[in-house]
């Protein structure tokens, strides 16, 4: 098949090169001429494991291409995707769809021969309809279908997540879409990923209301958290005692500083959005989305309370930035208002993160950036891991107390257990254990 690939930003790099991989000819296309004539030279825009590998390797394969114009490929195509983001709007947090609509009328302008459109982007209900309504306007001739395919990649995760999905959604109105469908995903399905066929427009909700319940699921354990803190009870048994139901199952029950990212932020405001202006509110994503956004700072606050109770003129540093690890993405990241929080209550922030720090300079200010965990640690007085890098599981302690003022870890992602290091005698605040934290107060008494 021949596909061309609109928007090479993370989805359409990702899919662009795991379809190519699939034996595909593909054509990543973005308006960004930098962006293009990096990638022809093998640099990859973004931090994602194995996928420079994959489009060095598919590129070299002639497999794979890029072009900042559309019109060529488009027309050869038997597959037109679109991959361009769908941010929030500004002031109202629907999602600005004006990218998804530019590009269906430059689409319109170059197809030949039968095409299939799909929506790869994250759109709302309805978008296809509109995508079909531009193609027509601007182009009445054309034979298409428009086809709603969302994506369901993790980020870190997400070449895995495409070669090996839980199952493949594709939303179609016209029955020709199907085969070619099919056809595009022969490798996964050969391999018994199932197929979903739907309508588009279920196809559409399916992708919002997934990250909404996923979102829904990391609330429900981050409040089950605050609970056991004030219950004395451990959040990860919890998690475990309730995830080993099969109804229930074990998978985003881990409580931390709230969701961040690019998808469930956003997504979850849009349908949130979309499910007033159709008069069937959305209850549990509006509360959802309240607790999450309240909890960020809430972390600040615990970590403060950890740290003493009064951190003016303290320094606290902070382990990891990114949103979650193996990416360089800040967005929405709980470390922002993590950051902000412990800087209004008065003190310095030193921070690091093995990826994200590219990012974070241009989002937080006034932050010491250093050069690993241990010029983090300098003269602080706590520790804060923010986000679960594998290379915050295995500090040395002795080196930290060495180094630092206070020797006061707050583990936010909990990732430490407090057995492991009390004999460091370090004071340990996790989320939801409150059994295993030992308090500042036993520390001091110890040291006396
Ligand atoms: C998510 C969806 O998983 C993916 O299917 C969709 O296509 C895009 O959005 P992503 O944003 O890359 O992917 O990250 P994910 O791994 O889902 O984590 C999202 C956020 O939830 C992170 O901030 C993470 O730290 C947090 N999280 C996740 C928890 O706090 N606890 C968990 O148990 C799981």
């Amino acid at each position: 098949m021949r596909i061309a690939m609109i928007g090479s930003g993370y989805v359409g790099l990702v899919s662009g090169a795991c379809l190519a991989d699939f034996g595909h000819q593909v054509t990543c296309i973005d308006k960004d001429a930098q962006k293009i004539s990096a990638l022809r030279a093998g640099e990859i825009p973004i931090f994602e494991p194995g996928l420079d590998q994959l489009v060095v390797s598919n590129v070299q394969a002639d497999r794979l291409s890029f072009s900042t114009e559309l019109a060529e490929p488009v027309a050869a195509a038997d597959v037109v995707f679109i991959a361009v983001g769908t941010p929030s709007r500004r002031g109202d947090g629907h999602a600005d769809l004006s990218y998804v609509h530019a590009a269906a009328r430059e689409i319109a302008q170059s197809i030949k021969g039968f095409t299939v459109i799909v929506t790869k982007s994250t759109v709302p209900v309805g978008t296809g309809d509109e995508v079909e309504r531009i193609i027509r306007e601007e182009n009445p001739e054309a034979d298409f279908a428009v086809v709603s395919n969302p994506e369901f990649l993790r980020e870190g995760a997400a070449i895995e997540d495409f070669k090996h999905p839980d199952r493949i959604v594709i939303g179609i109105e016209d029955e020709r879409a199907r085969e070619v469908m099919t056809e595009v995903y022969r490798p996964l399905y050969l391999n018994q990923a199932p197929l979903l066929f739907t309508s588009r427009r279920t196809s559409e909700l399916i992708k919002y209301a997934a990250n909404a319940f996923l979102a829904m699921k990391i609330t429900f354990i981050n409040e089950m958290a605050d609970l056991c803190e004030n219950v004395n009870a451990n959040v990860q048994d919890v998690a475990r005692g309730i995830g080993l139901d099969k109804r229930i199952g074990p998978k985003f029950l881990n409580a931390g500083p709230g969701y961040g990212g690019s998808c469930f932020p956003k997504d979850t405001l849009a349908l949130v959005k979309t499910a007033q202006d159709y008069g069937a509110p959305t209850r549990l994503i509006e509360t959802t989305v309240a607790i999450n956004d309240q909890r960020k700072r809430a972390m600040a606050r615990k970590a403060v309370l950890a740290a003493g109770g009064d951190i003016r003129g303290k320094t606290i540093g902070v382990l990891g930035l990114t949103f979650k690890p193996n990416t360089d993405d800040m967005r929405d990241a709980p470390s922002i208002a993590i950051i902000q929080g412990l800087q209004d209550a008065g003190a310095t922030v030193r921070a690091f993160d093995p990826e994200g720090m590219k990012h974070a300079r241009g989002l937080i200010n006034d932050v010491v950036y250093t050069s690993d965990p241990y010029d983090c640690a300098e003269g602080v007085d706590a520790l804060v891991i923010v986000t679960e890098w594998n290379a915050f599981r295995a500090l040395d302690f002795t080196r930290l107390k060495s180094i630092m003022k206070a020797p006061i870890l707050i583990d936010l992602r909990n990732i430490y257990r407090q057995e492991e290091i009390a004999r460091y005698g370090f004071s340990y605040t996790a989320v939801g254990r409150p059994g295993e934290e030992v308090r500042l107060s036993e520390i001091l008494d110890a040291a006396q």
